[in-house]
């Protein structure tokens, strides 16, 4: 884990139809805790989390993992905040990494049992996945996201369309796979939810790093008027 980071993103810049949607941004992570990522509508926060996974092509600048890019791509993933779902049953939707991975089908579609049970989906094994509601969806595809462990994971809202409990049982995932080491960069609207998994914030406007704090000195008082605007609930231009 030590070894991927930090992550450097220097000049970074992405910029489609003539428009820059995130950048020139300079960031570094470092290997430990949770990033949460928070900001308006359009800020950017999305297309920084794509850009530093390495699937939204950049035009400028430079990122760096602290080992070799073709290793730090296996060793991440990333759940999207309209996670798409294969025709095929949930036990094997959720067994697919591991398959792909070259695990027996036996061994894979039994760990995949376990995290069904995780997510409360134990007794929909068979179900197409297809049919799952939204919520269910973004539950199977963080199950998905974390069989394999990954060392990082960059995770888009993965909240927006879920109830109080079904939230908590993600966070209480979050938190326990963050307590086991790994990695966590993720979005949120939410900010009770900020402040229960935040180690540090970044907050995200015009495309723009606006601010980078510690979570406890960001929630107690943001350095920028527009932090403190968007906490409040106010727009903030
Ligand atoms: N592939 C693309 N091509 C052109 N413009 C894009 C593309 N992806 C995003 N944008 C634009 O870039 C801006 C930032 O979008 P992004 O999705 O990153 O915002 P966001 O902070 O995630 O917003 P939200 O809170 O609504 O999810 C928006 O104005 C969006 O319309
Ligand atoms: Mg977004």
């Amino acid at each position: 884990m030590r070894e991927m980071f930090p992550l450097v993103a220097k000049d970074a810049l992405v910029r489609r139809n003539g428009r820059v949607l995130v950048g020139p941004i300079d960031l570094q992570l470092e290997g430990k805790g949770t990033t949460i990522v928070i900001g308006p509508n359009g800020a950017g926060k999305t297309t920084l989390l794509k850009m530093l996974h390495g699937i939204m092509r950049m035009n400028g600048g430079s990122l760096d993992w602290g080992c070799a890019r073709e290793e730090a791509q296996r060793r991440q993933a990333f759940v999207f905040q309209s996670p798409v779902m294969m025709r095929r049953s949930v036990v094997d939707n959720i067994a697919y990494p591991l398959q792909l991975a070259g695990t027996a089908r036996k061994d894979a579609r039994a760990q995949a049992a376990d995290w069904a049970a995780r997510i409360s989906l134990g007794d929909a094994l068979d179900r197409p996945a297809t049919r799952l509601s939204g919520g269910e969806r973004q539950k199977l595809a963080l199950a998905r996201a974390l069989i394999r462990k990954p060392d990082v994971l960059f995770l888009d809202e993965p909240c927006a369309s879920l109830d109080g409990r079904a939230t908590r049982e993600i966070e209480d995932i979050l938190k326990q796979a963050a307590a086991e080491g790994t990695r966590l960069i993720m979005s949120t609207h939410n900010m009770g939810q900020a402040q229960r998994l935040a180690d540090e914030v970044l907050f995200v406007l015009h495309g723009r790093i606006h601010e980078f704090s510690p979570a406890a000195a960001f929630f107690a008082g943001p350095q920028t008027s527009q932090a403190q605007a968007f906490l409040n609930g106010d727009i903030v231009e």
